[in-house]
């Protein structure tokens, strides 16, 4: 049987730090506020020159050198991200001719925070499918162009980066036997588009728009839809939360990070958290805490992971694989 194994990951941050302490003198906010209902201390701001095509592009080098590869062994790259470099070409295009590559395909895949976990799931189907040996799976995300930076209830949440991460064929033998991507769910629901949506784009507006949420209401829902693609995907593979080695959340605040390892009964010691850090990147958090984890020895060969994500749509998921 083929499964999808994980052959190396990387991750890119602007130069930029944006602190607390200096987004206080931006709206009117508080380290302690901001620190106490989500966790976060730090984000990371694209600046002049850095777009989500440059910081995917840096990330999917940084994995590929981590794996020993080239662009000349990815057949396909697969961008997640809502905040694209332009309309169109896809960012993932862009990505791809800056990596000098133009042999096979390259397109973007949008569901905003849930967006790395959808282009996992894709690249997935196209390794067990044939359709191709190697993909490129990036998590790209500059949302602090569509902040608004005069609304405090927004503004503090978000961060810039991009993270990869690049799966591979394998056919499930020897040491690579029980490896790669497990269960995949994905779900969507198109009635909460309100509580968290961006207020232009190009057949509406002709603008590009502003982040708009229902802070309450997304928290609301978030641990519900989290938890039960979880179940979801326990009950698919046959394990239960001891299985768990490490749970990769998206990294949207400590509060309901917190909340929905504790409903799943995870220990908080299995979480990777990197929200403090780093903000809401959406699509490039999870990739992000991956690269975390790797680096500093936590996520080992052979771990059982689960990566989880909620946001805007509604759109959520929950991909299990053994690393
Ligand atoms: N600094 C100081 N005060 C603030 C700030 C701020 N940055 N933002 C809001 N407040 C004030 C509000 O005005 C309000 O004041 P009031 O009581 O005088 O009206 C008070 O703080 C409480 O506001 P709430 O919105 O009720 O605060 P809450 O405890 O709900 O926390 C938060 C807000 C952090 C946004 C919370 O609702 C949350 O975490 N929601 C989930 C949002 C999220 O994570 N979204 C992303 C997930 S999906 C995705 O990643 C795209």
């Amino acid at each position: 049987m083929i499964r999808s194994v994980v052959r190396g990951v990387g991750a890119s941050l602007p130069k930029r730090v944006l602190t607390n302490r200096e987004m206080e003198t931006i709206v009117d906010t508080t380290d302690e506020w901001i620190v106490q209902r989500t966790g976060i201390e730090q984000r990371y701001i694209a600046g002049e020159g850095e777009t989500t095509a440059s910081l995917g592009a840096e990330a999917a080098e940084a994995a590929l050198k981590a794996a020993g590869l080239t662009a000349a062994d990815i057949d396909v790259i697969i961008c997640a991200t809502s905040t694209p470099d332009n309309t169109f070409p896809a960012t993932a295009v862009n990505i791809q001719n800056r990596l000098g590559m133009s042999h096979g395909f390259a397109f973007d895949v949008q569901a905003v925070c849930s967006g790395f976990v959808y282009a996992v799931t894709t690249a997935d189907a196209y390794i067990r499918g044939g359709l191709a040996k190697r993909v490129l799976v990036i998590g790209a995300e500059t949302f602090s162009r569509i902040i608004d930076w005069k609304d405090r209830t927004t503004c503090v949440l978000f961060g810039d980066g991009a993270g990869a991460m690049i799966l591979e064929a394998a056919e499930g033998e020897g040491t690579n036997a029980d490896r790669g991507v497990l269960t995949a769910h994905l779900r969507s629901d198109g009635a909460h588009r309100e509580k968290l949506y961006v207020d232009g784009g190009p057949s509406t507006t002709g603008t590009v728009g502003h982040l708009r949420m229902e802070g309450r209401e997304v928290f609301k829902h978030a641990v519900g839809m989290i938890t039960d693609v979880i179940e979801q995907s326990f009950e698919a593979s046959h394990m239960t939360a001891a299985d768990i080695d490490w749970l990769v959340p998206h990294q949207a605040n400590r509060r309901i990070i917190d909340g929905s390892a504790k409903k799943l009964g995870i220990p908080l010691e299995k979480v990777v958290v990197t929200v403090q850090n780093h903000g809401n990147t959406s699509a490039a958090s999870i990739p992000l805490a991956l690269s975390v984890a790797v680096a500093d020895g936590r996520l080992k060969k052979g771990d059982v992971v689960l990566l989880e994500a909620m946001g805007g749509g509604f759109t959520w998921g929950a991909v299990l694989l053994r690393w």
